[in-house]
């Protein structure tokens, strides 16, 4: 009798084990999967990050680059999920860099971050990260809103706003004690420094720099078409090089889309004899280190802050949003920071301002009128 009972109760502990295993594996059961209790990716020990960079030997997007890497390393410590980050370098081909974001897909990343080569790219890459369900968070070069609606929530741009940094650069040099007139002669005789010319920022920031001397009530004076640097410094210093001589002094101010053709700029600023904020101005973007010893230093007028801490920390918490999918945004921005003096360019935590496509299409055609 007593055996009886016993194997009795062996059936029914063997039949309530078999159900409880059977339920774990699917979602008919009544009680939801135990939540995760970290603030990284849930329920995943690792992650797989597939992150595109245009071109590696870049300035600013080296900085990014390694804050990236910084931040990841430092949610990984936090959460106890560990993010393998695969980041390649596209070496400014648009075709390399296809290749890269195919093996990405192939390999089945969790969720990519990319900053194309060339952004009218964005539309086929949209489409094949799309079919392969694997989120994108684009970084420094804009796409078109019409690609920001092929995947809404799953795409998402982080940046800032080259506008802004344009009219910081313009906004410098019109608050300087002559306005930027060394020779009184009424008008500002500039050059301009171009960074790609196909890249956004570069195109703003070549024309609300001088939008902004307009709006003050200034006068800007083209001594020549805009230089094609690409955001190179060896191609700063010559083409500066080349202007001093053939302007002399009726060169006023010089405008470089970023700090690395800036840092070109004051060799040969220098090497022609003139004087930084004494004969000359010189106005950069992204506040590179260099550049901010450069105001330290007195050969450089001003630059602007392009956060690469923030813009590069927003990147990475969309990213792993999007891989707990979630929907995301579609514009995270941070702010550019006028920076005159070394206090200004301190990295310090902001919060990204959030807008849909929406409002960005109405604030692009507002601003076009
Ligand atoms: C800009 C930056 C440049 C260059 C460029 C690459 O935002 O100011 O220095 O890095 O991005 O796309």
């Amino acid at each position: 009798m007593k055996r009886k009972y016993l194997s009795i109760l062996l059936v029914l502990v063997l039949v309530v084990t078999l159900a409880a295993c059977s339920n774990s594996g699917d979602n008919n059961d009544a009680t939801p999967p135990a939540e995760t209790t970290t603030n990284g990716a849930e329920g995943k020990d690792t992650v797989e990050v597939g992150i595109a960079i245009y071109r590696f030997d870049d300035n600013f997007m080296t900085l990014y680059r390694e804050e990236l890497e910084k931040y990841f390393a430092e949610l990984s410590a936090e959460t106890g999920v560990t993010y393998n980050l695969d980041i390649q370098d596209g070496k400014q081909d648009q075709a390399t860099q296809t290749e890269q974001i195919n093996n990405f897909i192939t390999q089945g990343k969790d969720v990519m971050i990319l900053n194309l080569v060339d952004i009218t790219a964005a539309n086929a890459i949209i489409d094949l990260a799309k079919n392969a369900d694997i989120p994108v968070v684009f970084i420094n070069r804009e796409p078109e809103t019409i690609d920001m609606k092929l995947w809404p929530g799953k795409t998402t741009y982080v940046g800032a706003d080259a506008t802004q940094s344009g009219t910081f650069q313009g906004e410098m040099i019109a608050d300087t004690p002559n306005q930027g007139d060394f020779n009184g002669d009424g008008k500002i005789s500039y050059i301009m420094l171009q960074g790609d010319p196909q890249n956004v920022d570069a195109q703003q920031r070549t024309d609300f720099s001088i939008k902004a001397l307009v709006d003050a009530g200034l006068t800007p004076d083209p001594l020549s078409e805009p230089y094609q640097a690409n955001w190179d410094s060896a191609k700063g210093q010559e083409f500066t090089a080349n202007a001093l001589a053939q302007f002399g002094m009726d060169l006023e101010v010089v405008f470089s889309n970023n700090d690395g053709m800036a840092m070109g700029a004051i060799q040969s600023i220098e090497a022609a004899g003139r004087k930084v904020n004494e004969d000359i101005y010189l106005v950069g973007v992204d506040a590179i280190p260099e550049a901010v010893q450069a105001l330290a230093d007195g050969t450089l007028t001003g630059t602007v802050l392009n956060d690469h801490y923030n813009q590069s920390h927003t990147a990475a918490d969309v990213a792993v949003e999007l891989v707990n999918g979630k929907d995301v945004e579609n514009y995270y921005w941070i702010d550019y920071v006028r920076v005159v003096d070394q206090s200004d360019a301190e990295l310090k935590d902001a919060e990204p301002r959030t807008e849909t496509v929406e409002e960005a299409e109405a604030r692009y055609a507002e601003r076009a009128k």
